[in-house]
């Protein structure tokens, strides 16, 4: 029997009103939902659905099972590994969820939120601040990027040193299952031994195994004071030996420690020239360092002086400047995000995101950079990331004076180099941003049998109709 798409839209429109449900027959563009930011991706959907409610997304994954349509979820379409977006072929819709994005509780004497998926990071950020508490996830995406998919993704970004990544800051979860029931796991309880933590299952699932609505998340104090320092050193082991030595200075007080390379420094300048140079001199590796605690500025400053101080002596760096206020810090961090944004401009680059233990990530680079200069001669390593967490972004633009399409077909060659070495010193290929359709063949070759068999046998136990982000992960 074929499938009458026209029904099909009416049901959907039925069920969450007309003006939500985007199709291309009535003359929307689906582009913004069907493609991902840097273009890489694309597929085609039936329409974009926008729940505005639990009970909506309920009724549209009870349609979806009913007559066998895939659902793509999707936030804020950040993602880095073409998650959120269809694949080709099969019948499939966009379920956008950004208009479920009421924060339904803020308790502080508890220490938590409880806010719906589709919620802007930063505005969850921006409401805890509002009462003295901290919500600690921090990403150059923050302003876009929501909640379901901050936790579909386990995202990690800038402050994982101190508090974790997005698994370490969920208590509970209201999913959506594939066969339409709703799954309260929402409780803000620090301590519950009842058996599997289910909520894990749905963290870093990339949407397979069913929609995430609401969840309740930690919080912390907000901290008073904050202090933003950028370091120049001479290798990466000796970023490694300040990382260890100012966490000893500084404890819990410590809250990010981000290393840029000097090529890395260099892009961004040339597509962002109001960043001013920083460092008299030019260094290899630059390393950006937070520190934060609920004294005063002055006390925190002294502290960390001390401590930086103490490591010039011990010649665990070799320059080093303090921001002086916060527009100064927030220059230092703009300089840290605008990596990314300064790499699309410069055109193609394969992207990485890869993590080792800390004491192997001076061997892996020393290696790996004559390695690929040799195996791809002229293309450009632009290595950057969060190495107080183990997790590096070690990316390769193409050739001056190569063309995209002939880069982006080295792809699997050069991941190969890379990723079996990574995989060789029991490194992980991804370690924040997900597999998605990007990494989904790489899981065949670098997980173990048994590890693939035991994720199948839940995304089956789970979603047996595989209608939920079907052609991710797995
Ligand atoms: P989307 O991209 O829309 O979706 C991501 C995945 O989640 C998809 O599989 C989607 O199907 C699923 N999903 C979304 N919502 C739901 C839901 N409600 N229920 C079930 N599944 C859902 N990532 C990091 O980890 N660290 C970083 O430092 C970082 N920095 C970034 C900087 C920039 C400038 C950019 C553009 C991206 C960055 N990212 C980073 C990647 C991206 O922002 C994160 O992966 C983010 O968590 C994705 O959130 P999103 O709402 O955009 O999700
Ligand atoms: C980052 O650390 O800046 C992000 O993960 C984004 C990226 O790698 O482009
Ligand atoms: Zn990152």
């Amino acid at each position: 029997m074929s499938f009458d798409t026209s029904s099909w839209l009416a049901q959907a429109r039925a069920l969450i009103g007309p003006a939500h449900v985007l199709s291309a027959d009535n003359g929307d563009d689906l582009t913004p939902y069907t493609r991902d930011w840097r273009g890489k991706f694309q597929g085609p959907a039936l329409a974009v659905l926008r729940p505005g409610s639990t009970a909506e997304v309920q009724a549209l994954v009870r349609l979806a099972a009913r007559t066998g349509v895939a659902l793509v979820p999707q936030g804020g379409n950040t993602g880095l590994c073409g998650a959120s977006v269809p694949m080709a072929g099969g019948l499939q819709a966009v379920l956008q969820l950004g208009r479920l994005k009421r924060i339904r509780e803020i308790d502080p004497e508890n220490n938590t939120a409880t806010v719906e998926a589709g919620c802007i990071l930063q505005t969850l950020q921006e409401q805890a601040g509002a009462v003295g508490r901290l919500f600690p996830l921090s990403l150059g995406a923050e302003g876009s990027c929501q909640i379901g998919g901050n936790i579909a993704t386990n995202a990690g970004g800038v402050q994982v040193l101190r508090y974790g990544n997005m698994r370490e800051l969920v208590l509970g979860l209201e999913v959506v299952l594939p066969d339409g029931e709703i799954l309260d796991l929402l409780r803000g309880l620090r301590k519950d031994n009842t058996g599997y933590d289910l909520k894990q299952l749905f963290i870093g699932a990339e949407g397979t195994l069913g929609i995430i609505t609401a969840a309740t998340v930690k919080l912390f104090s907000a901290p008073s004071a904050e202090v933003v320092a950028f370091a120049g050193v001479a290798s990466i082991a000796q970023a490694v030996r300040l990382l260890g030595a100012m966490r000893g200075h500084l404890g819990d007080r410590f809250t990010a420690f981000e290393l840029i390379s000097g090529p890395a420094v260099a892009l961004v300048r040339r597509y962002f020239p109001e960043t001013p140079a920083l460092l008299s001199g030019d260094w290899p590796w630059y390393v950006l360092m937070e520190a934060a605690d609920g004294g005063s500025d002055e006390t925190l400053r002294e502290a960390v002086q001390a401590a930086l101080m103490a490591c010039l002596e011990d010649e665990c760096l070799e320059d080093v400047t303090l921001a002086g206020n916060l527009a100064q810090g927030q220059t230092l961090w703009s300089l840290r995000e605008n990596i990314t944004h300064a790499q699309q401009m410069d055109g193609s680059n394969i992207k990485h995101d890869v993590s080792l233990p800390i004491s192997r990530i001076p061997a892996f680079v020393e290696q790996m950079l004559p390695r690929l200069q040799q195996a791809f001669p002229g293309a450009r390593p632009i290595v950057y990331g969060h190495l107080g967490d183990g997790n590096l972004h070690f990316n390769l633009s193409a050739p001056e004076g190569v063309e995209a399409g002939t880069w982006q077909a080295q792809t699997e060659a050069v991941n190969q180099v890379l990723h079996d070495v990574v995989v060789a010193m029991r490194g992980s290929i991804s370690a924040e941003h997900g597999i998605g359709q990007l990494k989904r063949h790489e899981m065949a070759m670098y997980k173990t049998p048994a590890e693939l068999a035991l994720m199948r046998r839940i995304k089956q136990a789970l979603d047996p109709q595989g209608l939920m982000n079907p052609g991710k992960v797995l």
